[in-house]
């Protein structure tokens, strides 16, 4: 592991390949951690440990445009790239991957970016592709690029967007791409809310609100024994939804593996519990493990 004593910033793909190429040639491990900046402890779990498993780790931040189907949640997108670049100094960072949209998209809006070969099926079909029409289909678009550019041995996202994470396993391996995919656990506040880009919007009345999403989430995983599918989800929505300040979206209990709803507690051998809120006009998403095992 290399701990860099300032980190480099490269606003330019060709620089940015070069740099890898650099440290490949000398037979170094690159990870490589991508986000949209608004970076908070979440993120920073995933550069540790991304620096934990190689020699260099670079951090892209990039508001990918084509990822967003609503236009407002993109104007609104939370924007600190000094800050970001502050904390990414602080954990000692190798590289920042800073582009501009003319960088990744080259004409964009009014040229789009050719669409990615990849078939999500179902995976665009259920909960957060459901919801958000062509969001992962953006989300690999960029990734797929990123990838293109960076080159990384490794690249690290969190369990917090569980389903992007199945997104980005699908296509690595449709694409058959030479990238190792790493999951890295949900980092949460003290009472319970996963961290988010998005929590800097929520007003102080509708921050301490929010931490009943974990708690219905965490209600699930404690109480499965006690009740079936149904009546569990219901609860659950039941503790989110009782002050009338949060509406759920879906609740779903689903396969790890395909992110198949569940309809018996021994239909899948290990589950997840997975949401989505919309809180005012934020939406925040969730999810936690299951134990496995019949209940
Ligand atoms: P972003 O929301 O910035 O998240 C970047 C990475 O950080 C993702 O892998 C996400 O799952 C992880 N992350 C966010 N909050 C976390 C938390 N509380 N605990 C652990 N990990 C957390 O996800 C994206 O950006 C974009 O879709 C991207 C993959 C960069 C493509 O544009």
């Amino acid at each position: 592991m290399n701990l860099s004593l300032t980190t480099e910033v490269f606003q330019s793909s060709q620089a940015i390949s070069q740099y890898v190429e650099n440290k490949h040639i000398k037979g170094n491990k690159v990870g490589f951690v991508p986000t949209m900046g608004a970076l908070h402890a979440g993120h920073l779990s995933l550069v540790k440990k991304a620096q934990q498993e190689n020699d260099y780790v670079v951090v892209s931040v990039f508001v990918n445009p084509t990822q967003f189907n609503n236009p407002d949640d993109l104007a609104n997108y939370p924007r600190n790239i000094d800050s970001d670049l502050e904390q990414l100094k602080d954990t000692r960072t190798d590289a920042l991957f800073f582009p501009s949209v003319e960088e990744i998209y080259p004409g964009f809006p009014a040229i789009k970016p050719e669409k990615s070969k990849v078939d999500l099926a179902d995976l665009e079909k259920i909960m957060e592709g459901k919801f958000r029409p062509g969001h992962f289909m953006g989300v690999v678009t960029v990734v797929e690029r990123l990838f293109e550019i960076v080159h990384p041995d490794k690249s690290y996202f969190g369990e917090k967007d569980f389903q992007q994470l199945a997104v980005i396993r699908r296509m690595v391996q449709q694409l058959n791409l030479p990238v190792i995919i790493e999951s890295c656990p949900t980092v949460r506040e003290q009472d319970g809310l996963a961290m988010s880009s998005r929590n800097l919007r929520l007003t102080k009345e509708q921050r301490t609100e929010a931490c009943r999403i974990s708690k219905a989430l965490f209600y699930v995983r404690d109480n499965r024994n006690n009740f079936s599918i149904e009546e569990i989800k219901s609860k659950a929505i039941s503790i989110i939804e009782s002050h009338g300040m949060m509406k759920v979206e879906y609740l779903e209990i689903a396969d790890e593996e395909s992110l198949q709803s569940a309809i018996e507690w021994n239909q899948f051998s290990s589950l997840r519990c997975l949401t989505a809120v919309q809180i005012g006009n934020i939406r925040l998403i969730d999810n936690v493990k299951l134990t496995s095992g019949t209940a």
